[in-house]
């Protein structure tokens, strides 16, 4: 049984398909009752050894099994890139490594819950309004589900993800203006046309990035990182593991839980600026430019506060990064770790760095990173020089001047 709760006031909504408070317009959280599984379930469920989400069915908000649309997500490699920690001064960092999800983002982890649930509820129709990596994702689970997807992006997103979106199918409108004009634009369109609502205003698609937690927890067997690190933009994925974690702590299944930090660009970090100012809520800013475009928003309103109350509660932190420090940090991933990753979706590992030089996280540390953008949704963000571009003759004496200019 899933029932759809006010956080605020506990109203319990008496329909499957209201997502907000009528009276404090809050996001209805979810509730999944895990408490009401027996004993013999939960141990068959921890004997699973599916390798998506989808073992953690009981743990989401869908209730017919015939409803899931799956990509095959989940279960994205936790790698422990040795160079990368010597550099990092970290010895037991982790990456999770969510480029290599479906659709190249951590969005399919939200997105598998979400449309599985508009399929269940007999949705004809998903919509979203994106910086990018949720239009493409939305897009590819609505072209499995077969259902028709609208998706909205500010003018500026990467071609590269409004192709992927195009490419699934989905009818891709590119907004003029900044995200939250497109936003503003979004929810005039929902009510409207009535369309399923992809948003983190969605409280089914929310429960998805829950999987982050069961994911570390089967992954690191049952240990409980000291730090997760994760890029934050809306503040879903922070808040969602922090829910999940302490499901696994009502269930006994875990005796502690981690801290949490939130790694924004400083060019748009409400959250990182709530926490350091003990503010009981999210204050909007105007998002500047940044290379990590993906997380570029100025005011996470329905989820910024979830996220924030999480962090606080892990005894965590937050911390913003210049482009340059999310530069180096997406080149560091990618030379050291072997992982290619957008800017966004480095963020953390900027940000393990810059706590490590603090002395916030100790050398000994169990630190996870999750890293939840392919670097092909951003190509541009990587300069290579003109010389480099430049085609070489077909003989060795051509070859040997071209190497020598690399240094090797
Ligand atoms: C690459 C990437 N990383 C991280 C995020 C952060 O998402 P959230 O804070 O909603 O978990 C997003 C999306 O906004 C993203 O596209």
């Amino acid at each position: 049984m899933v029932k759809l709760r006010c956080p605020k006031c506990g109203w319990e909504s008496p329909s499957k398909t209201t997502f907000q408070c009528p009276t404090c317009a809050a996001v209805l959280e979810a509730v999944v009752e895990i408490g009401r599984l027996s004993k013999p379930q939960l141990a068959e469920i921890r004997q699973r050894t599916e390798q998506t989400v989808w073992r953690w069915f009981e743990f989401f908000p869908v209730e017919e099994r015939s409803a899931i649309v799956s990509l095959g997500e989940g279960y994205t490699p936790l790698l422990q890139p040795s160079s990368l920690a010597a550099r990092l001064g970290i010895s037991r960092l982790y990456v999770k490594n969510d480029t290599v999800l479906p659709t190249g983002s951590l969005k399919d982890r939200s997105n598998t819950v979400g449309i599985s649930k508009a399929k269940e509820l007999g949705y004809k129709t998903a919509a979203v309004v994106s910086t990018g990596n949720a239009a493409a994702s939305v897009a590819g689970y609505a072209a499995a589900a077969g259902l028709k997807s609208i998706v909205m992006v500010p003018e500026g997103t990467s071609p590269s993800k409004i192709v992927q979106a195009g490419a699934y199918g989905a009818t891709v409108v590119v907004v003029k203006g900044d995200f939250e004009e497109a936003a503003r634009l979004y929810k005039a369109a929902l009510k409207e046309f009535g369309w399923y609502d992809c948003l983190s205003t969605n409280p089914y698609r929310n429960e998805g990035k829950k999987s982050y937690a069961y994911e570390l927890f089967d992954q690191l067997s049952g240990r409980v990182p000291d730090w997760i690190i994760h890029p934050t933009a809306g503040g879903t994925g922070i808040y969602a593991m922090w829910k999940g974690y302490n499901e696994l702590l009502t269930l006994g299944w875990v005796d502690r839980l981690p801290r949490l930090i939130a790694a924004q660009s400083e060019a748009a970090a409400p959250i990182v600026a709530a926490v350091h100012r003990g503010l009981s809520d999210i204050e909007p800013v105007v998002a500047r430019d940044t290379v990590a475009e993906s997380i570029q928003v100025g005011y996470p309103k329905s989820m910024g506060g979830r996220a924030l109350e999480a962090i606080r509660a892990s005894h965590g932190t937050a911390v913003a990064l210049a482009d340059d420090e999310i530069l180096e940090a997406q080149s560091l991933l990618a030379r050291l770790g072997g992982i290619f990753a957008e800017p966004a979706g480095a963020v953390s590992v900027a940000a393990a760095k810059k706590l490590q030089e603090q002395g916030i996280i100790a050398p000994g540390d169990l630190v996870v990173c999750t890293i939840t953008g392919h670097g092909l949704k951003q190509p541009d963000a990587v300069k290579i020089s003109d010389e480099e571009l430049r085609p070489v003759p077909a003989n060795l004496g051509a070859l040997r001047k071209r190497l020598e200019l690399k240094g090797k």
